[in-house]
Formats: structure tokens, sequence, C-alpha cells
């Protein structure tokens, strides 16, 4: 809903496993729309790879196997600060604040940055 409502077409997944939200994501995007998706587990991404491509929209996926940290710091040193519309952070949550400090420089301004289990085990934030 959230991305149909800001029209996103440039993301980001941070942390995919079986690809559940990915494939979600990719379904939410216009035909042209884009998702870097990033995880160190392959297995895993594969394991949802048939669904994504039954749904036709593999084509907006590009899969990176890799520590997450990492690619943010590529991606801003590549100079893609500003450029995406949503970024979802779903990895260790423990890393949340170093995941914050980079990808708030990948967003667009207006952009959003989601982050999962917030409120896991009464906790406000993994950030604090
Ligand atoms: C909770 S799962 C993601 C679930 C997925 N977002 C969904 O909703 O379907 C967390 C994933 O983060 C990945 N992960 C953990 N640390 C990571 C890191 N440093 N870099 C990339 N991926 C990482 C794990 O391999 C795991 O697949």
């Amino acid at each position: 809903m959230l991305l149909k409502i800001m029209n996103a077409k440039n993301t980001m997944k941070i942390g995919v496993f079986i690809s559940y939200s990915l494939l979600a994501t990719a379904l939410a995007l216009p035909d042209d729309g884009q998702i870097t998706a990033i995880d160190l587990d392959k297995e895993a991404y594969e394991t949802g790879l048939s669904f994504i491509k039954k749904a036709g929209v593999e084509h907006k996926i590009n899969f990176i196997q890799s520590n997450a940290l990492s690619v943010l710091d590529d991606l801003i040193n590549a100079g893609e600060e500003a450029s995406f519309d949503f970024i979802f952070v779903d990895a260790e949550k423990e890393e949340n604040m170093k995941y914050h400090e980079k990808v708030m420089k990948l967003v667009k301004v207006g952009g959003i940055i989601a982050y999962d289990n917030t409120l896991w085990y009464g906790s406000v934030s993994y950030m604090a």
C-alpha cells in the first residue's frame, strides 16, 4: 500500500530470506520498477524464486549476495546518494543504527525507510 501511494520505483530490500516481502514489493511496483535486494544467503532467496518467476516480476529484482553494510558503502561511494524511493531494512536488528546512517544517504528526500520488528519484545526500536 505504501509503495503504491508514493508511486515508488527504485527500491531496496536489506534482508531477503525466502523472498516473501520481496515478492510483495515486486508485485506492488510498476513494470519498470526496480528492487536492489541484498542478502548473505542466496540459497534462501532461491527458495522463493520460482514464485517470483511465476508472478512475472523477476525482471524487477537485482539480487546481490553480500554483506548489506558493505553494499551500502559501495552504493554511496558510487554516487547513488538520494536515489531510492523506498528502503526496507530487515537484517540483523542490532545493526539498525549503522544501517540507518547509511540508508539516510541513499533515500531520496520524501522517500521512506521502513524497519522490521521495531516493536519486538516491547522495545520501541533496536536503534536506541
Ligand atoms: C528476517 S530475514 C528477512 C525476511 C524478509 N525481509 C521478509 O520479510 O520476507 C533476515 C535476513 O537478513 C539476512 N542478513 C542478516 N545479516 C545480514 C547482512 N549483514 N547482510 C545481508 N543480509 C543479512 C539473513 O540472511 C536473513 O535472510
